[in-house]
């Protein structure tokens, strides 16, 4: 019997993790600049905070949740996404308490769940990098959640983006326009999808995300949010451009984005690749937005009830940079790699290699009592840059044989002068 994976899963391993590393340090960084701090909460939840955060009404909660229970029966799933994790930890821990950051920044990385039918760039466990801000009102906060995002992948080389933006207004203007476009909608019930029949009073913002060609011609001439927004709302929205022109940020305006979770209004935006490799398809590689009411749906306090965020999936910031064919760090090579020959040099080896480590050098040896050339060959293949070689005579005469691999040098150093200054020997060598 053997086993595989599951479905819509991966194992990421070295050729691949050093991707994901070097874009993880990337965000970290990018975070830092803009003040965000991490946060890590459990990769399962309440199921409520889920359903009653995202709404009861979306896929992600309808379809896609991993959720059981438990021995003690209570109802748990695996997070399908950060946001409402997130606004539960920040209400359980009264983050808008006078000691905390306010706005309160914050940051995280890690997996997601969901039962999704698994293909390219779509996966049932995949990672997330998102932020999130807490406690500001002020549309520069959503213009600056957008700047992080654009810096952030500016930072990989991903030049090939489009930032697109719309406005679902607030909470009464959506309100509004929800009804105006179920009036719209509903005397063509019958052609449109069993789909969008089926969100047509459940959630019709989402009939215009659909892509069935049945529905395309109604969405096409479906009236505009843009259009139902209300003083307030339209001035937010205004805020926000005046922003992103102020900083030269280029977007555009698509008043059908309106976003699967339940929980945003105001500003909604998505960053999408049209990178080469993608062959002219657009790709949406970062998403976001505002989320006032969130915090008192899950329990905190008006005061403080308004949200922006976003989050990328990690799978397809690296698509992405592979569709750019940007490059990626690869795996280190080895600074040192022990030769030792005969079995009464094992315990010299090992004090020897370990001397390397201590002096900070990448360093690894044989453990298989392979002959002097299969050794030549994993240092080889692992590019290591300095080679010791301890025979049984050098360990007799106590000397080792220092070569340097660029060039074929080759020194002879007492062992007792190794121990002393490895990291001096090491630098002088490898200049030599
Ligand atoms: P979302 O649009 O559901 O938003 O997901 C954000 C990103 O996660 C997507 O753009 C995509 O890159 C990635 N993603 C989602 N599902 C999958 C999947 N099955 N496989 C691979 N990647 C996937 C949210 O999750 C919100 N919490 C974003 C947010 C934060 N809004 C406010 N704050």
């Amino acid at each position: 019997m053997s086993y595989q994976k599951p479905k819509g899963t991966t194992d990421i391993y070295t050729g691949e993790i050093e991707k994901w590393q070097y874009v993880e340090a990337v965000a970290r960084d990018v975070f830092e600049k803009y003040d965000f701090h991490e946060i890590r909460t459990p990769i399962f939840e309440h199921i409520e905070v889920i359903s009653r955060g995202v709404g009861g009404t979306t896929d992600i909660v309808t379809k896609e949740m991993y959720d059981f229970h438990d021995k003690g029966n209570r109802h748990i799933t695996l997070r399908p996404e950060g946001t409402a994790p997130l606004v539960r930890a920040y209400v359980e821990h009264k983050f808008f308490g006078p000691e905390h950051q306010n706005p309160f920044k914050t940051f995280y990385i890690g997996p997601m769940f969901r039962y999704e039918r698994p293909q390219s760039g779509r996966l049932r466990q995949f990672h997330q990098i998102g932020m999130e801000v807490i406690g500001s009102k002020n549309p520069a906060t959503d213009v600056e959640g957008i700047l992080v995002a654009l810096d952030f992948y500016k930072r990989l080389g991903v030049k090939h983006t489009k930032l697109v933006i719309n406005s679902l207004g607030n909470i009464e203007s959506r309100k509004i326009y929800r009804q105006a476009l179920i009036d719209y909608l509903e005397p063509h019930f019958e052609e449109l999808s069993e789909d969008s029949q089926r969100r047509l009073h459940d959630n019709p913002l989402r009939v215009l995300d659909s892509k069935d060609e049945k529905d395309q011609k109604f969405v096409q001439a479906a009236p505009s949010i843009l259009d139902y927004l209300d003083e307030e709302s339209h001035q937010f929205f205004e805020e926000v451009k005046v922003l992103l022109d102020a900083l030269e940020v280029d977007y555009v305006i698509d008043h059908r984005m309106v976003r699967g979770l339940d929980y945003y209004n105001h500003t909604v935006f998505e960053l999408m690749s049209n990178a080469p490799g993608f062959n002219g398809a657009l790709t949406t590689i970062c998403a976001g937005g505002r989320y006032d009411g969130l915090v008192t749906e899950l329990g905190g306090p008006t005061s403080h009830d308004s949200g922006f965020g976003f989050a990328l999936g990690l799978e397809r910031a690296i698509i992405t940079m592979e569709a750019e064919e940007l490059e990626f760090p690869t795996v280190k090579p080895l600074d040192v790699y022990v030769v030792g020959l005969g079995e009464a040099t094992s315990i010299e080896s090992l004090k020897l290699v370990q001397a390397a480590r201590y002096a900070g050098l990448i360093s690894e040896r044989d453990y298989l009592n392979r002959k002097a050339k299969t050794q030549f060959k994993s240092a080889n293949k692992q590019k290591a840059k300095i080679v010791l070689v301890l025979g049984e005579d050098e360990l007799a005469q106590g000397i080792v044989k220092v070569k340097t691999m660029a060039t074929g040098t080759e020194i002879t150093v007492s062992l007792a002068e190794m121990y002393q200054d490895f990291a001096g020997i090491y630098q002088k060598q490898l200049n030599a």
